[in-house]
């Protein structure tokens, strides 16, 4: 299956380069990623989607860029997008296209990565200070390797699912050694890991979750999704969330992994379940759990960091939108 993408500056063709992404660019893409988010409500895997791109950062490997993998927009290709890890990113891939398509200036990596940070703040989530410009990976020689994504199943062989990372078959030791990988601490961990506050696990994507659930058949009453404007929302039925209220970015996710009396439907998967179980990561769930305020304020610091990562930007220091 391959996925057809929009040519690229870099070297490709050079008679018919195309200029940088200006600030007018970017806000004219945000326009088409709002849209696309309102008609959709896919909010959630577009937020999976930038994460598995960025994700796949290694600080250790040295070389040119982008060896270390990172926010680079490789997922869009094969092998890259057919890793078990990113089951169904696909249908993220396809629905951000026609956006690449009438803004060829905008990369790829920046399109991916913006539309999380929307996806984000208009489910009532925090505002991310994002910046803009990232250079893409052109072709699938630099696709990120397989295996540095985490896995839900800590130790599963790499297959139709799974993240095939084999490091460490605890939790908790898993959790460390992946996102330490990407240079990230305990509280960004714990922070990033709340934005299973947002979206779902679906059988025939991760392995993972049930068919459907009350809270996702799409009928029931508890399955009744109201936006953080007050509208209901229109989703596909299908697969097992976090909480509730899926489409949604709050800090119910912390509620409800804390309540060992919630409903058995809501997914807590043992990467989740760790968050309470570590001493340390402790600290940080329960704080999340307390403060809405305070998830916000560590989550955006950490999203931030993870949109970055491997990423190079063209001006050096990005380009902001406020
Ligand atoms: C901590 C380690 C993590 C593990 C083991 C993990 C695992 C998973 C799994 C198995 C799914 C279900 C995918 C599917 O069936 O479609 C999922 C969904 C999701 N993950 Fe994670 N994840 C992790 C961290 C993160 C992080 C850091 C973020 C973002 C910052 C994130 C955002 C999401 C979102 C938004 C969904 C819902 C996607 C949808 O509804 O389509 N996850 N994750």
């Amino acid at each position: 299956m391959g996925i057809t993408c929009s040519k690229n500056t870099d070297g490709e063709n050079p008679t018919t380069a195309i200029k940088p992404a200006t600030k007018e660019d970017l806000l004219a893409v945000q326009g088409v990623i709002d849209k696309i988010l309102e008609e959709k409500n896919c909010g959630p895997l577009f937020v999976r989607l930038a994460w598995h791109d960025a994700g796949t950062f290694d600080m250790n490997v040295k070389g040119e860029w982008p060896k270390a993998g990172g926010a680079t927009g490789s997922i869009r290709f094969e092998p890259e997008i057919n890793y078990g890890a990113n089951g169904g990113l696909i249908n993220a891939v396809k629905l951000l296209e026609p956006v690449k398509e009438a803004h060829p200036s905008v990369s790829y990596a920046d399109i991916y990565q913006m539309s999380s940070a929307r996806a984000i703040e208009l489910a009532g989530g925090p505002k991310i200070d994002m910046i803009y410009g990232r250079a893409d990976a052109t072709s699938a020689e630099q696709c990120s390797p397989d295996g540095n994504l985490p896995d839900a199943e800590a130790g599963r062989e790499s297959g139709k699912y799974g993240g095939g990372s084999m490091e460490d078959e605890t939790p908790n030791g898993h959790l460390r050694k992946v996102f330490y990988r990407m240079g990230l601490n305990d509280e960004e961990i714990v922070a990033l890991s709340g934005a299973h506050t947002f979206g779902r696990a679906y059988k025939d994507r991760s392995g993972l979750g049930a068919e459907k659930t009350k809270f996702t058949d799409g009928t029931s009453e508890t399955a009744k999704q109201i936006l953080s404007d007050g509208k209901e929302a229109k989703y596909t039925a299908g697969g097992s969330s976090w909480t509730p209220q899926f489409l949604v970015f709050d800090n119910s996710y912390f509620e409800y992994l804390y309540d060992k009396s919630a409903d058995e439907e809501l997914l807590k998967l043992s990467t989740d379940q760790t968050l309470f179980d570590d001493e340390e990561f402790k600290v940080f769930a329960e704080k999340f759990r307390l403060s809405q305020d305070d998830f916000f304020q560590s989550y955006k610091k950490a999203h931030k960091k993870l949109s970055e990562l491997g990423s190079k930007f063209e001006p050096e220091g990005g380009i902001t939108l406020d």
